[in-house]
C-alpha cells in the first residue's frame, strides 16, 4: 500500500485533516442491504472473471443473496477472501508497490474472538512477514464487522510504531506523528519505554463493545535497522534506526459488501519513505539540519541546497545499512521501475491502472523516474483498503 503515508505540512491549509488523507475515507453510513448486495454481485462477478473464466457463479451468487437477506451480511469463501485482498491491495492507487499483489499471504483469522487472540496472531504476522529480514507481503483477516455492531479495531496506526511524548518544554522525543496515540496508551495504563527516541509503542486491540486491552510486543518480533553511512564514519554515532517492517493496522479492508475493519497488511520499505519523510519531514523527526550541520555545509542559504545534499546522504544510509544487515528495501529508482512495469502486465490483461500522482512520485528526484512523466486517473474501486475515523 502506500508508500509514503504520513502527514504533509501544507502551510496554506490550517485544518487538522491533511490533503493527502482526504479522499480516502469512505462513507460511515451503514449499509442497506441493496448495497451489500450490490458490492457483493459487483465482486463475484470479477472473481468469476479473473479466477475461473467464467461470467458468474449463479448458484453462489443465489446463496449470498439469501443470507444477505436473512442477516444483512454474509461469509465469504477462502477463495473469495484471499483473492480479495490481493485486489484491494492492486486497486490502492497510493501503492508504487503493486506489481507484487499476487504475492500478497493472506492469513484468515475470522474465527478468532478474544482481544488476547488477536494479539497473538499480529505477534505471528511479524515474524512470518518479517521472516528473519527477507521480508513477505502478508496480510491478516480478523473478523468482519457485523451489522449494527462496531468491528473489531486496532489502534496503531501501524503494528510497529515508535512513542512520541511530548515534554514539559514543548519538545517532542520521538515521533511527532505518535503524540496523540501515546497519550491515549499512557491513558491506558502504559509507563512509557525506555525514553528513547525509538521506543516501540504496545498495541493497542479492541473487540466490539468492549474496552481497549494494551500488548506489549516481544522484542523479538521487532526487527530493527541501525543506521550507518558507507563513506562518513560519523552516522553511526547519530544512534538512529528504524523498523523493518511498514505494516498498515488501522485501515478497513472493504470487500464485496464487507468490512475488515482489522486487517494488518504489509510489504517492504521503499526507501525513501523512512530517509525522506519519516526523518526529513520537518513535522517528524526532522534531521536534515543536524546530518548538514555534521556534512559541514553552508545552512544560511537555501540556494546552497544544504537541505537536498543532506536528504540525499540520508536516503544513501538507509539504503545502505538496510542492505547490509540483510533487510528486504527497495529505491524509489527500482520501485518506480516496477510500478511501470506492474502497468504494462495489468495492460496486457485489459485492465487500467487507475494511480495517485502525488503519492506514486516518490518525495525526491521526482523527474528523475517515469511515473513523475506519466499521467494517471485516481479512480477509487473496491475491493479497496480504506482510511476509517479514529477508535479515540
Ligand atoms: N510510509 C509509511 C512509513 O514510513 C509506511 C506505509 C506503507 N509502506 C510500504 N512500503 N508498504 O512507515
Amino acid at each position: 500500500m502506500s508508500n509514503h503515508l504520513s502527514q504533509q505540512h501544507c502551510p496554506l491549509e490550517n485544518t487538522s485533516t491533511f490533503a493527502e488523507e482526504k479522499p480516502n475515507i469512505p462513507s460511515t453510513i451503514p449499509p442497506t442491504n441493496a448495497d451489500t448486495l450490490f458490492e457483493a454481485q459487483t465482486y463475484l462477478r470479477l472473481f468469476s472473471h479473473e479466477q475461473n473464466h467464467s461470467l458468474l457463479d449463479i448458484q453462489r451468487l443465489a446463496d449470498v443473496t439469501h443470507e444477505i437477506q436473512q442477516t444483512g451480511t454474509y461469509r465469504q469463501t477462502d477463495e473469495e477472501l484471499v483473492y480479495g485482498a490481493k485486489v484491494a491491495w492492486r486497486n490502492n492507487t497510493r501503492c508504487i508497490g503493486r506489481l507484487f499483489w499476487k504475492n500478497l499471504l493472506v492469513r484468515d483469522m475470522r474465527h478468532l474472538t478474544t482481544a488476547k487472540d488477536v494479539f497473538q496472531a499480529l505477534v505471528e504476522h511479524l515474524f512470518i512477514a518479517t521472516n528473519k529480514g527477507k521480508l513477505k507481503p502478508v496480510t491478516t483477516i480478523f473478523a468482519q464487522q457485523l451489522p449494527g455492531q462496531e468491528g473489531i479495531r486496532i489502534w496503531n496506526p501501524q503494528l510497529i510504531r515508535y512513542a512520541g511524548y511530548k515534554q514539559a518544554d514543548g519538545t517532542i522525543l520521538g515521533d511527532p506523528l505518535t503524540v496523540s496515540l501515546t497519550e491515549q496508551i499512557r491513558r491506558l495504563g502504559w509507563q512509557g519505554g525506555a525514553m528513547t527516541p525509538f521506543d516501540v509503542l504496545p498495541l493497542v486491540v479492541q473487540m466490539p463493545g468492549q474496552q481497549p486491552q494494551l500488548f506489549e510486543l516481544p522484542s523479538e518480533s521487532v526487527l530493527e535497522v541501525p543506521f550507518s553511512h558507507p563513506e562518513y564514519a560519523w552516522f553511526t554515532e547519530l544512534g538512529l534506526k528504524w523498523h523493518a517492517l511498514p505494516a498498515i493496522s488501522d485501515m478497513s479492508l472493504d470487500l464485496a459488501g464487507i468490512r475488515y475493519t482489522a486487517a494488518p497488511f504489509n510489504g517492504w520499505y521503499m526507501g525513501a519513505e523512512i530517509g525522506a519523510r519519516n526523518f526529513g519531514d520537518e513535522r517528524r523527526y526532522n534531521l536534515l539540519p543536524l546530518i548538514a550541520k555534521k556534512m559541514g555545509l553552508a545552512t544560511n542559504s537555501t540556494r546552497t541546497l544544504w537541505k537536498d545534499r543532506a536528504l540525499i546522504e540520508l536516503n544513501v544510509a538507509v539504503l545502505h545499512s538496510f542492505a547490509q544487515q540483510g533487510v528486504t528495501i527497495v529505491d524509489h529508482h527500482t520501485a518506480a521501475q516496477q510500478f511501470i512495469q506492474h502497468e504494462r502486465q495489468e495492460k496486457a490483461v485489459g485492465r487500467r491502472t487507475p494511480a495517485d500522482w502525488g503519492w506514486i512520485v516518490p518525495p525526491l528526484s521526482g523527474s528523475t523516474m517515469p511515473v513523475f512523466h506519466c499521467e494517471y486517473e485516481n479512480t477509487i474501486d473496491k475491493p479497496n483498503f480504506f482510511a476509517q475515523p479514529l477508535p479515540y
